[in-house]
């Protein structure tokens, strides 16, 4: 017996060895030389944070041959997109589309960058890991906007608890009176409070307890209630970054029924059904039922002059590419405002007007304050020799200051009553347990923006943003090449109500850190700018000329009722008008959520790939 199994085995063995060189068993395909099949049963636009969600999901049933497709890199390898400290070093790398806005009206006409993730895993590869699900009131609107109860609070819990679990900090501290347990599940993203407490932590913190009232304390955010001061859970474990990727994607990569194709561009979707070609020809006009266009093949590319390779997909083709990504590829592929498409020479095969539009932001604003001690990481990032032993901390024990993303604490208020940013409108938050505005607590000099850090002297920086923002702006294309970057136009600050609860922030941020245990202890001063705003028609001026955005962009395939004439998709994320496709990502959001996006993206996802299961009968 033993005899014989030698050969085969040994068979094995060489094969293994002789067809790895060629790809056979790689995992992630990086060519399209390296498609063995032009059709599968799924095609994933986008190996982002929801794209990695319905790839492992859905080939989960073995039965079911899936393709997802990226067009940036993969994310293994890259220490950077581990170390969680170092994700504030990702914008305008290669793992970043370097995408700009058009000149914004309410920041005096700059442009500035808009990060998003160009990586496996997406934006979650890249974030700052704040984890956040909203609070019951987000989801409770999502279901009456859409008339779809699965997406209620009640509903989307079992999605949210199957798609993440909370760890131990990296210190391996008590968390007890920090975090609820009880409020996280058993999901593969991996969530924590700080793993390396900083001395700005417990005056926060001590301070929401002392104040009550707006700024009172909040044990744990993902409760259901987003108001009040606690601590930040991020999306780290072991003190390494967890993401779409380190969850979902990379753990299943080398299954036989999916394939993982990187470093390629979607660049249009394409009608298979003859007869709605039909229809816009000769039958055009008449009393017929009007035939879906089927938008189910998918054109790649891996340059911009390089040959077109069409996939198709025999279920379904699912856009996850993202707010910017979704809205122009539909829009390339004739999926959109009609005079806009002609105006860019692209014909309509379906007019949705709505495509590209509602894009909302949060605008983020750097509030610096000088301090009277040494204990601030400014000098880390001052110090190559401190910067080295502090990466070698992590790097050989996963422990110190690069565990953490730069904010341990933060906060989340409504306006006080009487405000002037809600004049002559009602709170624009989502109910009573979400704010309108948010400050996140930084130990140090954090740039973002122009001003640099200061080559001496110590600092705290405190993040302010607008998290109910009005304003409301688009995703258009400037040409039909699919490798020019669109227009993005977010509109930042364009509303009295969005630059009224800016200030209302910046005076948050002042009162907070004026009170006694600031005041006891490292006596905080408003630093450059912020020291001359001492209006608020000096702080609104301030905003305009320093704000820049806090990435979480939603919105632009918005989800509506079936039977509503606007919106993009309906509440099971079908494209209206079209079969065969489906849209998964931060774009169906309905309306902005008054916290950090990626966890409900998460369970937009895990939500998406139960509704395609059962529509296809698929083994769970
Ligand atoms: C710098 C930054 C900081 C952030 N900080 C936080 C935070 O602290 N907490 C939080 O909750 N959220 C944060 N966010 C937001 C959060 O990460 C996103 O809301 C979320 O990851 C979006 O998921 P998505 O699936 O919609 O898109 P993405 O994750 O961006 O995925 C889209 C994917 O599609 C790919 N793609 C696009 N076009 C094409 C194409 N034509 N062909 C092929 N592939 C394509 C992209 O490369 C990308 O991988 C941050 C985002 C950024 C950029
Ligand atoms: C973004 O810009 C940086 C700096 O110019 C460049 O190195 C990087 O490759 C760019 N990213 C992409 C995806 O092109
Ligand atoms: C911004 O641009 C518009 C249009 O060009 C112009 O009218 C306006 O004065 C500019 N605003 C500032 C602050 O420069
Ligand atoms: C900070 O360091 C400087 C230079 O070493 C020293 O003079 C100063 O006393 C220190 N300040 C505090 C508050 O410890
Ligand atoms: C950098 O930090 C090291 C270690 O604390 C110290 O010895 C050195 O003097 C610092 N260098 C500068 C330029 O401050
Ligand atoms: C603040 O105002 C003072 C006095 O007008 C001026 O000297 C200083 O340059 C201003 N600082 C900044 C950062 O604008």
């Amino acid at each position: 017996m033993a005899q014989a199994l030698k050969p085969t085995f040994l068979t094995f063995l060489l094969s293994f060895f002789a067809l790895y060189p060629l790809g056979i068993y790689a995992a992630v395909l990086t060519s399209l030389n390296q498609l063995k099949q032009k059709q599968y049963d799924f095609v994933i636009v986008g190996g982002g944070t929801a794209g990695s969600v319905l790839a492992n999901r859905l080939s989960e049933d073995s039965k079911v041959s899936v393709l997802i497709v990226e067009a940036g890199d993969t994310n293994v390898g890259n220490q950077n997109l581990e170390v969680p400290f170092l994700g504030v070093t990702l914008p305008g790398t290669s793992v970043d589309w370097n995408f700009t806005t058009t000149p914004q009206a309410g920041l005096q006409n700059r442009s500035i960058p808009y990060t998003r993730g160009f990586v496996l895993g997406g934006s979650s590869s890249i974030n700052l890991l704040t984890y956040n699900r909203g609070s019951d009131d987000v989801w409770n609107r999502w279901a009456q906007i859409t008339g779809d109860s699965g997406w209620s609070w009640n509903s989307v819990e079992k999605y949210y608890l199957r798609s993440s679990q909370l760890v131990a900090p990296t210190d391996g501290r008590s968390t007890v009176g920090f975090e609820d347990p009880q409020d996280h599940g058993n999901g593969p993203v991996q969530v924590s409070i700080p793993g390396f407490p900083l001395p700005i932590d417990n005056i926060v913190l001590n301070t929401a307890k002392q104040l009550g009232g707006r700024f009172h304390f909040n044990e744990d955010f993902n409760s259901g209630d987003f108001t009040g001061i606690g601590y930040m859970q991020s999306t780290i474990g072991g003190g390494s970054r967890s993401s779409g990727a380190t969850a979902y994607l990379n753990p299943v990569d080398t299954r036989p029924n999916l394939d993982v194709l990187i470093n390629t561009h979607v660049t249009k979707l394409i009608d298979v059904n003859p007869a709605s070609h039909a229809r816009r020809g000769w039958l055009s006009g008449r009393n017929i039922p009007a035939p879906q266009p089927q938008l189910t093949t998918v054109e790649l590319a891996q340059t911009s002059s390089g040959p077109r390779v069409e996939v198709t997909a025999s279920k379904e083709v699912i856009l996850s590419a993202g707010v910017i990504g979704t809205p122009q590829i539909l829009q390339l592929s004739g999926v959109g405002n009609q005079a806009d498409l002609k105006a860019v020479g692209i014909k309509t095969i379906v007019n949705l007007p709505d495509v590209g539009t509602n894009l909302a932001d949060h605008p983020m604003l750097a509030n610096y304050f000088q301090i009277q001690t040494n204990d601030t990481w400014d000098d880390v990032l001052r110090n190559n020799t401190i910067f080295g032993q502090t990466l070698g901390e992590w790097q050989q024990e996963k422990q110190g200051l690069f565990v953490d993303s730069p904010g341990n604490t933060v906060g989340f208020f409504k306006l006080p009553t009487g405000s002037s940013a809600l004049q002559g409108i009602s709170d624009p938050s989502a109910g009573p347990k979400s704010g309108n505005t948010e400050l996140i607590f930084v130990d140090g000099f954090a740039r973002f923006g122009d001003l640099a850090q200061p080559a001496t002297g110590h600092f705290i920086t405190v993040l302010s943003a607008v998290v109910s923002p009005t304003s409301r702006g688009t995703v258009k294309l400037a040409s039909s090449d699919p490798f020019v970057h669109p227009l993005i136009d977010p509109a930042f600050l364009t509303t009295n109500f969005d630059i009224k609860a800016m200030v209302q922030a910046i005076n948050d941020a002042v009162t907070l850190l004026s009170a006694p245990l600031w005041q006891q202890t490292l006596k905080p001063v408003p630093f450059a700018d912020l020291a001359n705003a001492t209006t608020d028609a000096l702080k609104a001026d301030f905003a305009r000329r320093n704000s820049v955005n806090v990435n979480h962009p939603v919105g632009t395939a918005p989800m509506s009722s079936s039977s509503s004439e606007s919106g993009v998709v309906d509440s099971h994320l079908n494209v209206k008008g079209v079969s065969g496709l489906r849209v998964v990502d931060a774009s169906v959001f309905p309306v902005i959520p008054e916290c950090h996006t990626q966890a409900l993206v998460y369970i937009v996802a895990e939500r998406a790939a139960d509704l395609i299961k059962t529509q296809y009968n698929l083994d769970c």
